[in-house]
Protein backbone atom coordinates (compact mmCIF):
# COMPACT_ATOMS: atom_id res chain seq x y z
CA UNK A 1 0.00 0.00 0.00
CA UNK A 2 2.91 2.19 1.02
CA UNK A 3 4.55 1.86 -2.49
CA UNK A 4 1.16 2.12 -4.28
CA UNK A 5 0.68 5.69 -2.56
CA UNK A 6 4.22 6.81 -3.53
CA UNK A 7 3.63 6.24 -7.26
CA UNK A 8 0.31 7.87 -7.17
CA UNK A 9 2.07 10.87 -5.24
CA UNK A 10 4.43 10.53 -7.66
CA UNK A 11 2.05 10.75 -10.55
CA UNK A 12 0.01 13.54 -8.93
CA UNK A 13 3.49 15.69 -8.87
CA UNK A 14 4.37 14.54 -12.59
CA UNK A 15 1.28 15.78 -13.99
CA UNK A 16 0.59 19.38 -11.92
CA UNK A 17 4.27 20.03 -12.76
CA UNK A 18 4.16 19.13 -15.98
CA UNK A 19 0.81 21.38 -15.91
CA UNK A 20 2.17 24.23 -14.59
CA UNK A 21 5.35 24.32 -17.03
CA UNK A 22 2.90 24.11 -19.55
CA UNK A 23 0.81 26.85 -18.51
CA UNK A 24 3.54 28.95 -17.49
CA UNK A 25 4.92 29.07 -21.05
CA UNK A 26 2.48 32.23 -23.34
CA UNK A 27 2.29 30.93 -26.67
CA UNK A 28 0.99 33.36 -29.35
CA UNK A 29 -3.10 33.02 -30.37
CA UNK A 30 -3.26 29.57 -32.48
CA UNK A 31 -6.44 27.73 -34.17
CA UNK A 32 -7.69 24.65 -32.52
CA UNK A 33 -5.43 21.85 -34.07
CA UNK A 34 -5.80 17.71 -34.92
CA UNK A 35 -3.72 15.59 -33.29
CA UNK A 36 -0.56 14.35 -35.27
CA UNK A 37 -1.37 16.96 -38.25
CA UNK A 38 -1.69 19.72 -35.92
CA UNK A 39 -2.63 22.53 -38.32
CA UNK A 40 -1.62 21.16 -41.49
CA UNK A 41 -4.93 21.09 -42.91
CA UNK A 42 -5.26 24.79 -42.58
CA UNK A 43 -2.50 25.09 -45.20
CA UNK A 44 -4.18 25.50 -48.84
CA UNK A 45 -1.62 25.29 -52.31
CA UNK A 46 -0.80 28.88 -52.03
CA UNK A 47 0.40 28.90 -48.15
CA UNK A 48 1.62 32.63 -48.19
CA UNK A 49 -2.47 33.18 -48.98
CA UNK A 50 -3.97 30.61 -46.45
CA UNK A 51 -1.50 31.97 -43.83
CA UNK A 52 -2.22 35.23 -44.38
CA UNK A 53 -5.90 34.94 -43.46
CA UNK A 54 -5.13 33.00 -40.39
CA UNK A 55 -3.51 36.37 -39.78
CA UNK A 56 -6.33 38.50 -40.19
CA UNK A 57 -8.37 36.64 -37.97
CA UNK A 58 -5.58 35.13 -35.09
CA UNK A 59 -2.94 38.56 -35.02
CA UNK A 60 0.32 39.64 -36.19
CA UNK A 61 1.95 36.50 -34.65
CA UNK A 62 0.25 33.63 -34.48
CA UNK A 63 1.41 29.80 -33.50
CA UNK A 64 0.45 26.86 -35.47
CA UNK A 65 1.91 23.11 -35.33
CA UNK A 66 2.50 21.82 -38.94
CA UNK A 67 2.32 18.40 -37.86
CA UNK A 68 4.73 17.90 -34.79
CA UNK A 69 7.03 20.93 -35.60
CA UNK A 70 6.30 24.25 -33.40
CA UNK A 71 5.78 26.64 -35.94
CA UNK A 72 5.38 30.99 -35.47
CA UNK A 73 4.14 32.97 -38.59
CA UNK A 74 4.61 37.22 -38.39
CA UNK A 75 2.42 39.30 -40.41
CA UNK A 76 3.38 43.00 -39.71
CA UNK A 77 6.40 45.10 -39.77
CA UNK A 78 7.32 45.54 -36.41
CA UNK A 79 6.93 41.69 -36.28
CA UNK A 80 9.65 40.80 -38.88
CA UNK A 81 12.01 43.97 -37.20
CA UNK A 82 11.72 41.54 -33.96
CA UNK A 83 11.96 38.52 -35.76
CA UNK A 84 15.10 39.77 -38.27
CA UNK A 85 16.85 42.32 -36.49
CA UNK A 86 15.89 42.24 -32.71
CA UNK A 87 16.33 38.97 -32.63
CA UNK A 88 18.39 38.43 -35.59
CA UNK A 89 21.18 35.88 -34.00
CA UNK A 90 18.51 33.69 -32.61
CA UNK A 91 16.55 33.16 -35.59
CA UNK A 92 18.99 32.80 -38.09
CA UNK A 93 18.56 29.19 -38.36
CA UNK A 94 17.16 27.09 -40.95
CA UNK A 95 14.30 24.32 -40.19
CA UNK A 96 15.01 20.96 -42.00
CA UNK A 97 14.30 20.38 -45.84
CA UNK A 98 14.56 17.33 -47.08
CA UNK A 99 15.72 17.85 -50.77
CA UNK A 100 17.94 20.80 -48.75
CA UNK A 101 20.25 18.31 -46.92
CA UNK A 102 20.49 15.96 -50.22
CA UNK A 103 21.59 18.54 -53.08
CA UNK A 104 23.44 20.38 -50.54
CA UNK A 105 25.41 17.31 -49.74
CA UNK A 106 24.46 17.56 -45.53
CA UNK A 107 24.83 21.14 -45.75
CA UNK A 108 27.76 22.14 -47.39
CA UNK A 109 25.99 24.89 -48.89
CA UNK A 110 24.32 28.14 -48.08
CA UNK A 111 20.87 28.40 -48.17
CA UNK A 112 19.71 25.14 -46.09
CA UNK A 113 22.57 24.98 -43.48
CA UNK A 114 21.36 25.81 -40.32
CA UNK A 115 24.74 28.05 -39.39
CA UNK A 116 27.71 27.53 -37.95
CA UNK A 117 31.52 28.43 -38.88
CA UNK A 118 30.93 27.11 -42.45
CA UNK A 119 28.04 29.00 -43.50
CA UNK A 120 29.73 32.07 -41.77
CA UNK A 121 32.44 31.37 -43.54
CA UNK A 122 30.44 31.17 -47.11
CA UNK A 123 28.30 34.20 -46.15
CA UNK A 124 31.65 36.29 -46.31
CA UNK A 125 32.99 34.91 -49.16
CA UNK A 126 29.92 35.87 -50.57
CA UNK A 127 30.52 39.31 -49.45
CA UNK A 128 34.23 40.37 -49.92
CA UNK A 129 34.85 38.05 -52.91
CA UNK A 130 31.64 37.13 -54.93
CA UNK A 131 28.97 39.88 -55.14
CA UNK A 132 31.24 42.84 -54.99
CA UNK A 133 30.39 45.69 -57.15
CA UNK A 134 33.56 45.44 -58.65
CA UNK A 135 33.13 41.76 -59.29
CA UNK A 136 29.09 42.24 -60.78
CA UNK A 137 30.42 45.00 -62.51
CA UNK A 138 32.85 42.39 -64.21
CA UNK A 139 30.35 40.80 -65.75
CA UNK A 140 28.82 43.87 -67.14
CA UNK A 141 29.42 42.57 -70.44
CA UNK A 142 27.77 39.25 -70.24
CA UNK A 143 24.47 41.23 -69.23
CA UNK A 144 25.55 43.37 -72.24
CA UNK A 145 25.25 40.63 -75.00
CA UNK A 146 22.62 38.62 -73.00
CA UNK A 147 20.24 41.92 -73.36
CA UNK A 148 21.36 42.08 -77.45
CA UNK A 149 20.36 38.64 -77.90
CA UNK A 150 16.88 38.58 -76.14
CA UNK A 151 16.53 42.00 -78.19
CA UNK A 152 17.27 40.17 -81.49
CA UNK A 153 15.07 37.02 -80.83
CA UNK A 154 12.56 39.32 -80.64
CA UNK A 155 12.98 41.52 -83.04
CA UNK A 156 13.18 38.34 -85.34
CA UNK A 157 9.89 36.91 -84.08
CA UNK A 158 6.42 37.64 -85.56
CA UNK A 159 3.24 37.16 -83.83
CA UNK A 160 2.51 36.06 -80.17
CA UNK A 161 6.02 36.56 -77.92
CA UNK A 162 6.18 33.89 -74.58
CA UNK A 163 7.93 36.82 -72.12
CA UNK A 164 8.67 34.20 -69.14
CA UNK A 165 10.71 32.19 -71.88
CA UNK A 166 13.20 34.81 -73.10
CA UNK A 167 13.59 36.12 -69.34
CA UNK A 168 14.03 32.24 -68.15
CA UNK A 169 16.66 31.87 -71.19
CA UNK A 170 18.30 35.66 -70.09
CA UNK A 171 18.66 34.79 -66.53
CA UNK A 172 19.72 31.45 -67.16
CA UNK A 173 22.48 32.22 -69.39
CA UNK A 174 23.35 35.22 -67.72
CA UNK A 175 23.91 32.87 -64.33
CA UNK A 176 25.69 29.94 -65.60
CA UNK A 177 28.07 32.84 -67.78
CA UNK A 178 29.05 34.65 -64.30
CA UNK A 179 28.87 31.60 -61.95
CA UNK A 180 31.14 29.03 -64.42
CA UNK A 181 31.54 30.77 -67.79
CA UNK A 182 29.24 28.73 -69.69
CA UNK A 183 26.02 29.21 -71.81
CA UNK A 184 23.27 26.44 -72.00
CA UNK A 185 20.60 29.00 -74.12
CA UNK A 186 20.74 29.93 -77.69
CA UNK A 187 18.98 32.86 -78.40
CA UNK A 188 15.35 30.99 -79.72
CA UNK A 189 15.77 29.41 -76.33
CA UNK A 190 16.33 26.15 -77.34
CA UNK A 191 19.75 24.05 -75.73
CA UNK A 192 23.37 24.71 -76.35
CA UNK A 193 25.81 21.46 -76.02
CA UNK A 194 22.87 19.54 -76.63
CA UNK A 195 23.47 16.52 -74.79
CA UNK A 196 24.56 17.71 -71.15
CA UNK A 197 22.27 21.16 -70.97
CA UNK A 198 19.43 18.74 -71.74
CA UNK A 199 20.36 16.23 -68.75
CA UNK A 200 20.77 19.43 -66.60
CA UNK A 201 17.49 20.54 -68.07
CA UNK A 202 15.75 17.59 -67.04
CA UNK A 203 17.32 17.04 -63.44
CA UNK A 204 16.62 20.43 -62.49
CA UNK A 205 12.50 19.92 -63.49
CA UNK A 206 12.79 16.59 -61.90
CA UNK A 207 14.27 18.58 -58.70
CA UNK A 208 11.69 21.44 -58.32
CA UNK A 209 9.26 18.92 -58.53
CA UNK A 210 10.29 16.63 -55.82
CA UNK A 211 11.29 19.96 -53.82
CA UNK A 212 7.35 20.75 -53.78
CA UNK A 213 5.96 17.55 -52.73
CA UNK A 214 4.82 16.54 -49.42
CA UNK A 215 7.87 15.27 -47.55
CA UNK A 216 6.54 13.71 -44.17
CA UNK A 217 10.39 14.38 -42.83
CA UNK A 218 10.16 18.24 -42.43
CA UNK A 219 6.95 17.68 -40.18
CA UNK A 220 8.47 14.89 -37.59
CA UNK A 221 11.15 14.88 -35.30
CA UNK A 222 14.22 14.22 -36.41
CA UNK A 223 14.52 11.05 -34.92
CA UNK A 224 11.79 9.56 -37.69
CA UNK A 225 12.60 11.38 -40.88
CA UNK A 226 13.99 7.97 -41.75
CA UNK A 227 10.02 7.03 -42.17
CA UNK A 228 10.34 9.49 -45.51
CA UNK A 229 9.17 7.06 -48.27
CA UNK A 230 10.46 10.25 -50.78
CA UNK A 231 13.92 9.31 -49.66
CA UNK A 232 15.34 6.71 -51.92
CA UNK A 233 13.88 8.80 -54.61
CA UNK A 234 15.89 11.96 -53.55
CA UNK A 235 18.91 9.75 -53.30
CA UNK A 236 18.55 8.92 -57.17
CA UNK A 237 18.13 12.49 -58.06
CA UNK A 238 21.09 13.82 -56.40
CA UNK A 239 23.10 11.30 -58.03
CA UNK A 240 21.86 12.34 -61.09
CA UNK A 241 22.83 15.99 -60.43
CA UNK A 242 26.25 15.14 -59.17
CA UNK A 243 27.39 13.18 -62.08
CA UNK A 244 26.47 16.44 -64.00
CA UNK A 245 28.02 18.85 -61.45
CA UNK A 246 31.27 16.88 -61.52
CA UNK A 247 31.79 17.07 -65.23
CA UNK A 248 30.82 20.85 -64.53
CA UNK A 249 33.56 21.24 -62.00
CA UNK A 250 35.87 19.39 -64.08
CA UNK A 251 35.32 20.78 -66.96
CA UNK A 252 35.80 24.03 -65.99
CA UNK A 253 39.58 23.56 -64.63
CA UNK A 254 40.59 22.32 -67.77
CA UNK A 255 39.28 25.48 -69.13
CA UNK A 256 41.08 27.44 -66.62
CA UNK A 257 43.37 29.73 -69.17
CA UNK A 258 40.50 30.28 -71.81
CA UNK A 259 38.83 32.82 -69.58
CA UNK A 260 38.35 36.73 -70.27
CA UNK A 261 36.95 37.26 -66.70
CA UNK A 262 37.34 35.85 -63.14
CA UNK A 263 33.95 33.79 -62.50
CA UNK A 264 32.69 32.73 -59.35
CA UNK A 265 33.84 29.09 -59.63
CA UNK A 266 37.01 30.36 -60.17
CA UNK A 267 37.00 31.99 -57.01
CA UNK A 268 35.65 29.14 -55.22
CA UNK A 269 37.89 27.08 -55.66
CA UNK A 270 41.05 29.25 -55.64
CA UNK A 271 39.30 30.04 -51.64
CA UNK A 272 39.50 26.34 -51.30
CA UNK A 273 42.80 25.75 -51.89
CA UNK A 274 43.81 29.00 -50.13
CA UNK A 275 45.31 27.29 -46.76
CA UNK A 276 43.93 29.88 -44.42
CA UNK A 277 40.46 27.94 -45.29
CA UNK A 278 41.16 24.86 -45.94
CA UNK A 279 39.88 23.75 -42.67
CA UNK A 280 36.69 25.23 -42.71
CA UNK A 281 35.67 24.40 -46.46
CA UNK A 282 34.74 20.73 -47.96
CA UNK A 283 36.33 21.83 -50.97
CA UNK A 284 34.96 20.29 -53.82
CA UNK A 285 31.17 19.24 -52.43
CA UNK A 286 30.74 22.88 -51.17
CA UNK A 287 31.63 24.70 -54.79
CA UNK A 288 29.05 22.32 -56.19
CA UNK A 289 26.45 22.87 -53.41
CA UNK A 290 26.96 26.62 -53.69
CA UNK A 291 27.33 26.51 -57.49
CA UNK A 292 23.35 24.71 -57.48
CA UNK A 293 22.22 27.37 -54.82
CA UNK A 294 23.59 30.41 -56.90
CA UNK A 295 21.98 29.23 -59.97
CA UNK A 296 18.60 28.11 -58.71
CA UNK A 297 18.83 31.64 -56.03
CA UNK A 298 19.25 33.90 -59.12
CA UNK A 299 17.18 32.55 -62.27
CA UNK A 300 13.63 32.63 -61.26
CA UNK A 301 13.51 35.06 -58.68
CA UNK A 302 14.47 37.74 -60.77
CA UNK A 303 12.49 36.17 -64.47
CA UNK A 304 9.27 36.08 -62.03
CA UNK A 305 9.75 40.06 -61.01
CA UNK A 306 10.41 40.86 -64.30
CA UNK A 307 7.30 39.46 -65.87
CA UNK A 308 5.02 40.59 -62.58
CA UNK A 309 5.58 43.83 -63.41
CA UNK A 310 5.39 44.15 -67.07
CA UNK A 311 1.55 42.01 -66.71
CA UNK A 312 1.26 45.05 -64.03
CA UNK A 313 2.24 47.71 -66.39
CA UNK A 314 0.39 46.08 -69.74
CA UNK A 315 -3.23 45.72 -66.92
CA UNK A 316 -2.69 49.50 -65.76
CA UNK A 317 -1.54 51.46 -69.69
CA UNK A 318 -1.08 54.92 -67.94
CA UNK A 319 2.19 53.32 -65.56
CA UNK A 320 3.56 52.23 -68.67
CA UNK A 321 2.92 55.79 -70.35
CA UNK A 322 4.65 57.22 -67.54
CA UNK A 323 7.61 54.31 -67.26
CA UNK A 324 8.42 55.13 -71.64
CA UNK A 325 8.18 58.93 -70.73
CA UNK A 326 11.11 58.32 -68.31
CA UNK A 327 12.81 56.45 -70.86
CA UNK A 328 12.91 58.60 -73.48
CA UNK A 329 13.66 61.60 -70.72
CA UNK A 330 16.94 60.03 -69.55
CA UNK A 331 18.26 57.54 -72.11
CA UNK A 332 19.69 58.56 -75.45
CA UNK A 333 17.70 57.14 -77.92
CA UNK A 334 20.39 56.74 -80.68
CA UNK A 335 21.65 53.81 -78.27
CA UNK A 336 20.68 50.54 -79.25
CA UNK A 337 20.17 49.64 -75.92
CA UNK A 338 19.53 50.92 -71.52
CA UNK A 339 23.03 50.64 -70.35
CA UNK A 340 23.91 50.05 -66.46
CA UNK A 341 25.14 53.41 -66.31
CA UNK A 342 21.09 54.77 -66.80
CA UNK A 343 19.69 52.48 -64.33
CA UNK A 344 19.88 55.11 -61.37
CA UNK A 345 18.64 58.28 -63.61
CA UNK A 346 14.84 55.66 -63.78
CA UNK A 347 13.74 56.80 -60.69
CA UNK A 348 10.02 55.88 -61.83
CA UNK A 349 11.01 52.40 -62.93
CA UNK A 350 12.81 51.81 -59.86
CA UNK A 351 9.02 52.73 -58.42
CA UNK A 352 7.78 50.20 -60.70
CA UNK A 353 10.04 47.54 -59.35
CA UNK A 354 9.26 48.25 -55.50
CA UNK A 355 5.66 48.04 -56.36
CA UNK A 356 5.95 44.84 -57.32
CA UNK A 357 7.95 43.65 -55.02
CA UNK A 358 5.46 44.80 -52.97
CA UNK A 359 2.38 42.81 -54.21
CA UNK A 360 4.53 39.93 -55.87
CA UNK A 361 7.35 38.93 -53.81
CA UNK A 362 9.59 36.08 -55.20
CA UNK A 363 9.72 34.70 -51.83
CA UNK A 364 6.70 35.51 -50.25
CA UNK A 365 7.46 33.45 -47.04
CA UNK A 366 11.07 34.31 -47.27
CA UNK A 367 12.76 31.05 -46.51
CA UNK A 368 11.86 29.73 -43.20
CA UNK A 369 13.70 30.67 -40.57
CA UNK A 370 14.33 28.73 -37.27
CA UNK A 371 15.11 29.64 -33.55
CA UNK A 372 18.29 28.25 -31.37
CA UNK A 373 17.00 29.41 -28.17
CA UNK A 374 13.80 30.10 -26.17
CA UNK A 375 12.61 33.67 -26.28
CA UNK A 376 10.39 36.53 -26.18
CA UNK A 377 8.27 38.08 -29.29
CA UNK A 378 5.86 40.51 -28.18
CA UNK A 379 5.41 38.94 -24.51
CA UNK A 380 4.75 35.41 -26.54
CA UNK A 381 7.37 32.87 -25.42
CA UNK A 382 8.50 31.34 -28.50
CA UNK A 383 10.35 28.06 -27.76
CA UNK A 384 13.44 26.96 -28.70
CA UNK A 385 13.32 24.80 -32.23
CA UNK A 386 10.55 26.67 -33.26
CA UNK A 387 10.57 26.91 -37.26
CA UNK A 388 9.33 30.71 -38.12
CA UNK A 389 7.79 32.26 -41.08
CA UNK A 390 7.63 35.74 -42.33
CA UNK A 391 4.54 36.55 -44.24
CA UNK A 392 6.10 39.12 -46.91
CA UNK A 393 2.46 38.87 -48.77
CA UNK A 394 0.30 39.71 -45.44
CA UNK A 395 2.86 42.52 -44.86
CA UNK A 396 2.29 44.28 -48.62
CA UNK A 397 -0.93 43.91 -48.77
CA UNK A 398 -1.79 44.65 -44.91
CA UNK A 399 -4.52 47.73 -45.51
CA UNK A 400 -2.90 49.15 -42.13
CA UNK A 401 0.48 49.80 -43.55
CA UNK A 402 -0.41 50.66 -47.22
CA UNK A 403 -3.23 52.83 -48.13
CA UNK A 404 -5.31 50.73 -51.35
CA UNK A 405 -3.05 47.73 -50.85
CA UNK A 406 -4.75 45.79 -53.98
CA UNK A 407 -3.80 48.85 -56.33
CA UNK A 408 -0.68 48.71 -58.41
CA UNK A 409 0.28 52.64 -57.85
CA UNK A 410 4.21 53.09 -58.07
CA UNK A 411 3.69 56.48 -57.02
CA UNK A 412 3.00 55.23 -53.45
CA UNK A 413 7.27 55.41 -53.80
CA UNK A 414 8.15 58.91 -55.27
CA UNK A 415 8.32 62.37 -53.14
CA UNK A 416 8.92 62.18 -49.34
CA UNK A 417 8.94 58.24 -49.58
CA UNK A 418 12.08 56.89 -48.38
CA UNK A 419 11.38 52.88 -48.71
CA UNK A 420 14.10 50.64 -50.29
CA UNK A 421 13.76 46.88 -51.55
CA UNK A 422 17.12 46.83 -49.01
CA UNK A 423 16.11 45.52 -45.42
CA UNK A 424 15.79 48.73 -43.24
CA UNK A 425 12.03 49.31 -44.25
CA UNK A 426 10.16 46.31 -42.84
CA UNK A 427 7.46 46.81 -44.60
CA UNK A 428 9.21 45.74 -48.12
CA UNK A 429 11.58 43.44 -47.31
CA UNK A 430 11.47 40.94 -50.97
CA UNK A 431 15.30 39.98 -50.32
CA UNK A 432 15.01 39.34 -46.37
CA UNK A 433 17.10 41.43 -43.76
CA UNK A 434 19.64 40.78 -41.58
CA UNK A 435 21.93 37.54 -41.17
CA UNK A 436 20.60 35.61 -43.98
CA UNK A 437 19.56 38.49 -46.18
CA UNK A 438 19.99 37.20 -49.99
CA UNK A 439 23.91 37.66 -50.81
CA UNK A 440 22.89 38.16 -54.18
CA UNK A 441 20.35 41.31 -54.25
CA UNK A 442 22.49 43.89 -55.97
CA UNK A 443 23.22 41.02 -58.82
CA UNK A 444 19.36 40.13 -58.33
CA UNK A 445 18.03 43.81 -58.33
CA UNK A 446 20.99 44.67 -61.45
CA UNK A 447 19.04 42.18 -63.83
CA UNK A 448 15.47 43.32 -62.91
CA UNK A 449 16.05 46.58 -63.53
CA UNK A 450 17.92 46.29 -66.58
CA UNK A 451 15.85 43.59 -68.48
CA UNK A 452 12.67 45.42 -67.47
CA UNK A 453 14.10 49.02 -68.62
CA UNK A 454 15.69 47.47 -72.01
CA UNK A 455 11.95 45.47 -73.28
CA UNK A 456 9.68 48.62 -72.51
CA UNK A 457 12.12 50.97 -74.09
CA UNK A 458 12.96 49.18 -77.06
CA UNK A 459 9.43 47.84 -78.03
CA UNK A 460 5.64 48.76 -77.61
CA UNK A 461 4.38 45.93 -76.10
CA UNK A 462 0.18 44.60 -75.89
CA UNK A 463 -2.19 42.14 -74.45
CA UNK A 464 -3.87 39.57 -76.96
CA UNK A 465 -7.18 40.94 -77.59
CA UNK A 466 -9.89 38.52 -76.36
CA UNK A 467 -7.42 36.81 -74.04
CA UNK A 468 -8.03 37.08 -70.51
CA UNK A 469 -5.01 38.63 -68.17
CA UNK A 470 -4.84 38.38 -64.42
CA UNK A 471 -2.99 38.64 -61.67
CA UNK A 472 -3.46 35.21 -59.98
CA UNK A 473 -0.54 33.26 -58.93
CA UNK A 474 1.06 29.49 -59.04
CA UNK A 475 3.35 28.37 -57.05
CA UNK A 476 6.85 26.68 -58.06
CA UNK A 477 10.49 27.51 -57.11
CA UNK A 478 8.80 31.12 -56.81
CA UNK A 479 5.69 32.55 -57.10
CA UNK A 480 5.08 32.97 -60.72
CA UNK A 481 1.98 34.47 -62.45
CA UNK A 482 -0.28 31.74 -62.78
CA UNK A 483 -0.29 31.89 -66.47
CA UNK A 484 3.23 32.97 -68.46
CA UNK A 485 2.48 36.48 -70.01
CA UNK A 486 2.07 36.66 -73.57
CA UNK A 487 1.76 39.50 -75.74
CA UNK A 488 1.95 40.82 -78.93
CA UNK A 489 4.54 43.38 -80.46
CA UNK A 490 3.14 46.61 -81.49
C1 LIG B 1 18.21 33.97 -49.98
C2 LIG B 1 15.14 36.86 -52.47
C3 LIG B 1 18.26 36.99 -56.20
C4 LIG B 1 21.08 33.78 -53.90
C5 LIG B 1 17.13 34.76 -50.35
C6 LIG B 1 15.98 35.00 -49.51
C7 LIG B 1 15.13 35.80 -50.20
C8 LIG B 1 15.72 36.08 -51.48
C9 LIG B 1 13.78 36.33 -49.73
C10 LIG B 1 15.76 34.41 -48.11
C11 LIG B 1 16.08 35.42 -47.03
C12 LIG B 1 15.81 34.86 -45.65
O1 LIG B 1 15.96 33.67 -45.43
O2 LIG B 1 15.43 35.64 -44.77
C13 LIG B 1 15.71 37.13 -53.71
C14 LIG B 1 15.12 37.98 -54.73
C15 LIG B 1 16.00 38.01 -55.79
C16 LIG B 1 17.14 37.18 -55.42
C17 LIG B 1 13.79 38.71 -54.58
C18 LIG B 1 15.91 38.73 -57.11
C19 LIG B 1 14.93 39.49 -57.53
C20 LIG B 1 19.32 36.18 -55.87
C21 LIG B 1 20.51 36.01 -56.68
C22 LIG B 1 21.29 35.10 -56.03
C23 LIG B 1 20.61 34.70 -54.81
C24 LIG B 1 20.79 36.76 -57.99
C25 LIG B 1 22.64 34.54 -56.42
C26 LIG B 1 23.17 34.61 -57.57
C27 LIG B 1 20.53 33.54 -52.65
C28 LIG B 1 21.10 32.62 -51.67
C29 LIG B 1 20.29 32.69 -50.53
C30 LIG B 1 19.23 33.64 -50.84
C31 LIG B 1 22.35 31.75 -51.85
C32 LIG B 1 20.46 31.92 -49.21
C33 LIG B 1 21.20 32.76 -48.17
C34 LIG B 1 21.34 32.09 -46.81
O3 LIG B 1 20.50 31.27 -46.46
O4 LIG B 1 22.28 32.43 -46.07
N1 LIG B 1 16.95 35.42 -51.55
N2 LIG B 1 16.91 36.66 -54.16
N3 LIG B 1 19.42 35.38 -54.75
N4 LIG B 1 19.42 34.13 -52.12
FE1 LIG B 1 18.23 35.47 -53.11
Amino acid sequence: ATIFAGVLVFLVLFVLTKRLSFTRQRLPPSPLSLPLIGHLHLLARMAHQSLQVLSNKYGPILYLKLGMVPTIVVSSPDMAREILKTHDAKFSSRPYFLVGEYFSYGYCGMGFTPGGEHWKNLRKLCATELFTINRIDSFEWVRKEEISRMISTIENTNGVINIRNLLITYGFNVMTETVMSKRFFCENGALLDADQAREFKKVSIETVEMALKFHISEFVPSYLRWIDWNIPKVKILQAKSDKFMQQIVQEHKRSKNSRKTKDFMDVMLESFTDSSNKQSFKAENTVKALTMELLAGGTDTSASSIEWALMELLLNPHTMVKAREELVKFVDLTNSTVNEGDLPKLTYLNAVIKETMRLHPPAPLLVPHKSTVECKIAGFDIPKGTTTIVNLYAIGRDPNVWENPTKFCPERFLGDSRIDVKGQNFELIPFGSGRRTCPGMILGLRNVQLVLANLIHRFEWALIPGREYGVEETTGTVNWAKTPLEVLKR
